[in-house]
């Protein structure tokens, strides 16, 4: 029995996930059937994995036979970032995400793992330092030793299991096959996704329709039949660099483009893809800093009752008078102008109205 679990944070098909006396992330594996003693192998990669960016194992244990993984607490993942941040990332987020995910994924194809899952709910951000990106959720991880060779970039497993939306393309046909090109792919197609997403969100607000504009051609529901992986393998294949539009910089272009023509038996470049996607930030006048992440931005909300600014930030609120004067609707310039002097330039930027 799990007495000491307080919060439950997350219910998949396979385990649940607690948080208990804000410290720790408990796992525990809830399916005794197919899947049973997946978490006992999540737990061996994880172990293999530790360094900086990944989870630190309190420790595994088996009750009842049921496993059970402690390991630290961290802040929330990208998929609830996202969705408290109009749906995606910014730009400048969007890259140094990458930065930071291609170090994970250069990290634990090191030590001989292929993650096989990478998706926005398989990166959280510390608790502590939420600037920092770890890569979680090793329940479909590969250890290459056990298929082929440590040093391998490939290996060839018992069948599809991933991410239809963010899997590489080959892994539609090549269904058995698993390849540090195809993290990578999927990193590529998740900071698409990501920065696409908010991109398109801001589209639909202007032109006041609420069409929702697919982040990637495949993002969408499909009829779940025998053509599935065919279908979604075709619109992979045809996703060029150019399709990407003007949102993003050719240096961004040459990244999809060398990841693209990588071959599934090579081992990526990550320190090539850094380097160009650091070439992104520059192309825009950005640095790389990280306490420049969306979410650590204030991020003023307007109380439409009280007419009061709240500021959010890193969880804290705090209310700012904005001397209401008249009953008049209140336009976005208008509270600007009543906060100007109690804020500052960069601030004020920043200001979201909520009605
Ligand atoms: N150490 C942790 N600290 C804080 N939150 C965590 C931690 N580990 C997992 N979570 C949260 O729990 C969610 C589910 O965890 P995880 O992905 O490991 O489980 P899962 O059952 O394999 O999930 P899924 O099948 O949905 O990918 C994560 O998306 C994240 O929000
Ligand atoms: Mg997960």
């Amino acid at each position: 029995m799990l007495t000491d679990c307080k919060t439950l944070i997350s219910e998949g098909a396979y385990g649940k996930v607690f948080s208990v006396s804000s410290k720790y992330a408990v796992k525990v594996e809830t399916d005794k059937g197919k899947r049973k003693r997946r978490l006992r192998e999540e737990a061996r990669i994880m172990k293999l994995v530790q360094g900086p960016g990944i989870p630190r194992i309190i420790h595994h244990s088996t009750i009842d036979g049921r496993d059970r993984l402690k390991m630290e607490l961290l802040g929330p993942d990208m998929r609830k970032i996202r969705k408290s941040h109009g749906g995606g990332l910014g730009f400048r987020s969007t890259i140094m995400f990458g930065i930071q995910a291609l170090e994970r994924l250069e990290h634990i194809h090191s030590k001989g793992i292929i993650h096989r899952d990478i998706k926005d709910s398989n990166f959280v951000i510390g608790k502590n330092d939420p600037t920092k990106i770890y890569l979680i959720d090793f329940g479909l991880s590969v250890r290459l030793e056990r298929y082929n060779s440590k040093n391998s970039n490939y290996c060839t497993v018992d069948g599809f299991a991933g991410n239809l939306l963010f899997t590489g393309k080959e892994s539609h046909i090549y269904k058995n096959r698993v390849s540090k090109k195809n993290d990578l792919e999927s990193l590529l197609y998740l900071m698409i996704y990501l920065y696409k997403s908010k991109v398109n969100k801001r589209k639909i607000s202007k032109s006041q329709s609420f069409k929702r504009i697919p982040a990637l051609p495949w993002d969408r529901k499909f009829e779940d039949d025998e053509n599935l992986h065919k279908k979604i393998y075709r619109l992979k294949d045809e996703f060029k660099p150019q399709m990407l539009g003007k949102k993003f910089p050719t240096e961004f272009k040459e990244f999809m483009k060398y990841v693209q023509e990588l071959k599934f038996d090579m081992e990526p470049k990550m320190n090539y893809c850094q380097q160009l996607l650091k070439r992104c930030l520059n192309r825009r006048n950005f640095n790389l800093d990280y306490t420049k992440f969306d979410w650590l931005k204030k991020v003023y909300l307007i109380d439409s009752k009280s007419n009061n600014a709240i500021t959010l930030y890193s969880g804290n609120s705090r209310s700012i008078s904005t001397k209401k004067r008249d009953n008049k609707c209140l336009h976005k310039r208008n509270i600007k102008d009543r906060l100007r002097g109690k804020l500052d330039q960069k601030d004020l930027e920043y200001l979201k109205i909520i009605k």
